[in-house]
């Protein structure tokens, strides 16, 4: 049976590092149990850097003057996840800040080019109506990747000027009725961010049943209102993965890039403390250092044949294997 912690045991490891070890060690173990070592990998386009959102964290808001912005043509996008294939992804995630340049209906191209591939699709292109993610679905998208960033509504009203909580809310809600897999996830180390909102967010993943979780350090980017910020905690945003893991026992868990970027062997850690999935980029090379949500992102002069061969040793120094299936949640 699932190990269900109470909010406040949740808050007692997250403000407490004495159970660290052992909570590490469980949430391996748990992860070992329903989800077994294989690691899945999937290739993340970044296909466009312009967003029309504010949200205070994120280098690619729409006030950043000092970003050149791109956008990549529908035969960039189909030549990276050709790429992406040749390599061994069997995953492909299309991402991009709120972009209204592509519609549904280039969307929809895109996915159903892409799908020819025989790969699984994840989008994480940010808030549409229930109308715009069905025509997404129908053309051929499996997954959703939506963070929630924080379940604090007072905290969320501040870091998102122009959004909306419950919209948010109402987004994965209908994404899971639209038959999505679907992932959401939490920024962690938002300024006034509290251990109680982050057991909150813990406890709101376990509500929407979510098909896979990604966790990040939040990490202050000169360029945003947060640019003093003291920024997030890789132990601390690691306890949240582990706990996370430990509620909800067969989900993906992606070690995030973000966890790498604070600790040079972050990814590492994530996977043997509860996480089973990584991202590595496919996005050509010219692009990447323009995808500055923060600073210091990795893997941003590195092409992706240098990425897949890197994350492919460190997967195999630690004993684990690379998986050749889509690796959805629901088998
Ligand atoms: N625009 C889409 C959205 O917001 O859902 C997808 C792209 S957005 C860049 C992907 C994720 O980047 C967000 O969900 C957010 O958690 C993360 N992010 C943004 N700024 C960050 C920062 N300064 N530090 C860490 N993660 C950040
Ligand atoms: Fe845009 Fe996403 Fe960044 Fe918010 S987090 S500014 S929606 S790219
Ligand atoms: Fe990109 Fe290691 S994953 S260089």
């Amino acid at each position: 049976m699932d190990k269900i912690f109470t909010k406040n045991e949740i808050i007692d490891l997250l403000e407490n590092d004495s159970k660290n070890d052992w909570l590490f060690k469980i949430a391996d173990k748990v992860r070992r149990e329903n989800v077994g070592d294989e690691v899945h990998l999937r290739g993340l386009i970044e296909f466009s850097n312009i967003c029309k959102c504010s949200c205070k964290y994120c280098g690619l808001r729409s006030e950043n003057k000092n970003l050149e912005r791109y956008r990549m043509s529908k035969e960039e996008i189909l030549s990276c996840a050709e790429n992406a294939v040749k390599l061994g992804y069997k995953t492909i995630v299309l991402q991009s800040g709120e972009d209204v340049f592509y519609s549904v209906e280039k969307l929809c191209e895109i996915i159903r080019e892409i799908k020819k591939f025989d790969v699984a699709l994840t989008l994480s292109i940010g808030e549409k109506t229930y109308e715009e993610y069905s025509a997404l679905k129908e053309a051929g998208a499996d997954r959703y990747l939506l963070r929630i960033e924080t379940t604090d509504k007072n905290l969320y009203k501040k870091m998102h000027p122009n959004m909306n909580f419950e919209n948010r809310v109402a987004c994965l809600y209908n994404l899971k009725t639209l038959g999505y897999e679907v992932g959401t996830g939490c920024l962690v180390g938002l300024p006034e961010q509290t251990f109680d909102s982050l057991a909150e967010d813990i406890l709101f993943f376990k509500d929407l049943n979510a098909d896979m979780i990604g966790i990040g350090p939040f990490i202050p980017n000169q360029n945003t209102p947060l640019s003093e910020a003291k920024g997030g905690d890789f132990w601390l945003a690691l306890k949240v993965m582990a706990i996370t893991r430990i509620m909800l026992p067969d989900i993906n868990i992606p070690a995030t890039t973000a966890m790498e970027t604070l600790n040079p062997n972050g990814r590492l850690i994530a996977l043997q403390s509860g996480a089973n999935v990584v991202m590595p980029n496919v996005t050509s090379v010219q692009y990447r250092a323009k995808y500055e949500i923060y600073p210091n992102k990795i893997c941003i002069n590195d092409s992706p044949d240098k990425c897949r061969s890197c994350i492919e040793g460190k997967i195999k120094s630690i004993g684990r294997t690379i998986s050749k299936n889509y690796g959805f949640h629901k088998i």
